[in-house]
C-alpha cells in the first residue's frame, strides 16, 4: 500500500497542507518545530484512527480551530485506488471517518484498512521502558492483522472495567463482591484466553522476523529473542480448554489480593514482553546502540509481520531515527527501508543523512517549514 496524496488541514502546526508522495523514499526535511513529525502524525492518524502519541483529538486540533480535517488517496498493492477522510470537531468532540467515501461503521472497522508501521523516538519505551509500553506495540501490530483481536481487545477492556468496578466498589463498601462476580469471570477467562492464545500465536512467527531484522542491521555477533510473558504460566498453548482452566485457577488463587486491591489481579493486562540480546535481559543490561538496534528491528519484524498477514505492504514512517543511528546502521537501515516500499523519512539536516540519497522518480524531498510543505529542497 502506498499513499498517493495526502491533504492535512487545521491538524497540529498544518493549516493548508497538500503533499503529493513519491512511490518510493519521502524526506521530510526542516529544522526543529516546523511541523515535520506532524505530517507523519496525520499520516498515521488516518490509518490508526488516533495519534500515535497517544495525544487527544483535542490536542492535535490546531490552536484556536473548530474542527481539523485529513484526506488521504492511497493505491494497493495490485494498484485498487482507496480513500481515507476523517474530521473531527470541537464541539462534539466527534470523529467521523469516511472510508472509500462511505460512512465507517466504527473506529475499529477502520484499522488494519491501511497498515502503517510507525518508529518514532518516543518507543523507545517498548525495549526500555514500563510493561505498558510494550502491551500497547503488541496491541497495535495485532489490532492492525486482525479485527477479531480488535473486537476480543475491546470486549475485553469493556469487561475489565466493569469486573473492576465491582471490585472497588465492594471493597469501598467493606463488603463481599460475591455472586455479583460470577458472570463477568466466565467472560474475563473466555475474551481473555482468546487474547493470550492471538498474542502466543504472534510470537511464534514474529522471533523469526525479528531475529531477521536485527541480522541486517547489526551483523551476526548479537542475537536477539523476544518471548511473550502471560501474567501466568501457561505450559502449552495447544489445548484451549487448558488455558481456560488454569486462567480460572488463577483467578481464584488472586481472590484475596483482589478484594484488598478493588483490580483485576491476572489476565493479559498484566502481560509483558521479554526482549533479550544474546540470550540475556535487553532492558537490565542492553546499551543505548543496543537498544536503538532492537527498535528498529523490531519495526521491520512488524513490517515483515503485517504484510504477510495482511497480503498487504504497509507504509513505513521513520521520524527522527537516523539521528539516533550510528552513520552504518543508519545507511544499512535506509537501504533496507527503500527495499521495503513506501517510506517517510524526517530528519533536520540532509547532511547528515546517509549518503546515496538522489531525489528524482521514486525518492522525494519535501521541505517542511512553519507548517507548510514545498516539494524540493529550496
Ligand atoms: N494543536 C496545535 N496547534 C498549533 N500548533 C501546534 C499544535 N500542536 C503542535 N503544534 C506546533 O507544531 C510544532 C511542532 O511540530 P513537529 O512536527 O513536532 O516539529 P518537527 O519538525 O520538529 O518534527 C511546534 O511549533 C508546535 O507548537
Ligand atoms: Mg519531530
Amino acid at each position: 500500500m502506498k499513499v498517493v496524496s495526502v491533504e492535512i488541514r487545521n491538524f497540529r502546526n498544518h493549516t493548508d497542507t497538500t503533499l503529493e508522495c513519491g512511490g518510493g523514499l519521502n524526506v521530510l526535511v526542516g529544522n526543529n518545530g516546523e511541523g515535520k513529525t506532524n505530517v507523519v502524525e496525520a499520516i498515521s492518524y488516518l490509518s490508526l484512527t488516533k495519534s500515535f502519541y497517544a495525544a487527544s483529538d483535542a490536542v492535535v486540533l490546531q490552536v484556536g480551530r473548530d474542527e481539523f480535517a485529513l484526506k488521504g488517496d492511497f493505491s494497493g498493492d495490485t494498484g485498487v485506488r482507496r480513500h481515507v477522510e476523517v474530521r473531527y470537531r470541537r464541539d462534539t468532540a466527534r470523529k467521523t471517518f469516511l472510508v472509500d467515501h462511505t460512512a465507517a461503521e466504527s473506529l475499529a472497522s477502520v484499522v488494519g484498512e491501511f497498515p502503517v508501521v510507525v518508529l518514532s523516538p518516543e518507543q523507545t519505551g517498548i525495549t526500555m521502558g514500563a510493561p505498558t509500553e510494550r502491551r500497547r506495540f503488541l496491541d497495535l501490530v495485532i489490532a492492525q492483522a486482525s479485527k477479531t483481536y480488535l473486537q476480543d481487545l475491546l470486549e475485553y477492556r469493556r469487561i475489565l472495567r466493569q469486573r473492576n468496578k465491582i471490585l472497588l466498589d465492594a471493597r469501598i463498601q467493606r463488603r463481599e463482591p460475591g455472586d455479583a462476580l460470577e458472570p463477568w469471570n466466565k467472560s474475563l477467562v473466555e475474551t481473555g484466553s482468546a487474547l493470550m492464545e492471538r498474542r502466543a500465536a504472534f510470537f511464534a512467527s514474529f522471533k523469526d522476523a525479528l531475529e531477521r531484522a536485527y541480522r541486517t542491521l547489526a551483523g551476526n555477533e548479537e542475537h536477539p529473542g523476544a518471548d511473550y510473558v502471560p501474567s501466568f504460566k501457561v505450559p502449552s498453548w495447544s489445548d484451549p480448554k487448558e488455558i481456560r482452566a488454569l486462567f480460572e485457577d488463577e483467578l481464584r488463587q488472586h481472590e484475596d489480593e483482589e478484594r484488598r486491591t478493588g483490580a483485576t489481579g491476572v489476565g493479559p493486562h498484566r502481560d509483558d514482553i521479554e526482549f533479550t540480546i544474546g540470550g540475556i535481559s535487553a532492558r537490565k543490561f542492553a546499551s543505548q546502540g543496543q537498544h536503538r538496534t532492537l527498535l528498529v528491528a523490531l519495526k521491520i519484524a512488524e513490517f515483515d509481520y503485517l504484510k504477510r498477514q495482511k497480503g498487504e505492504t504497509p507504509i513505513l514512517l521513520l521520524d527522527d531515527v537516523f539521528g539516533e543511528l550510528d552513520g552504518h546502521r543508519s545507511e544499512r537501515l535506509l537501504e533496507e527501508a527503500q527495499t521495503l516500499g513506501q517510506v517517510f523519512v524526517t530528519t533536520t539536516d540532509l547532511r547528515s543523512f546517509p549518503r546515496g540519497l538522489v531525489p528524482g522518480e521514486k525518492t522525494k524531498v519535501f521541505e517542511v517549514e512553519g507548517g507548510t510543505v514545498m516539494e524540493g529542497v529550496h
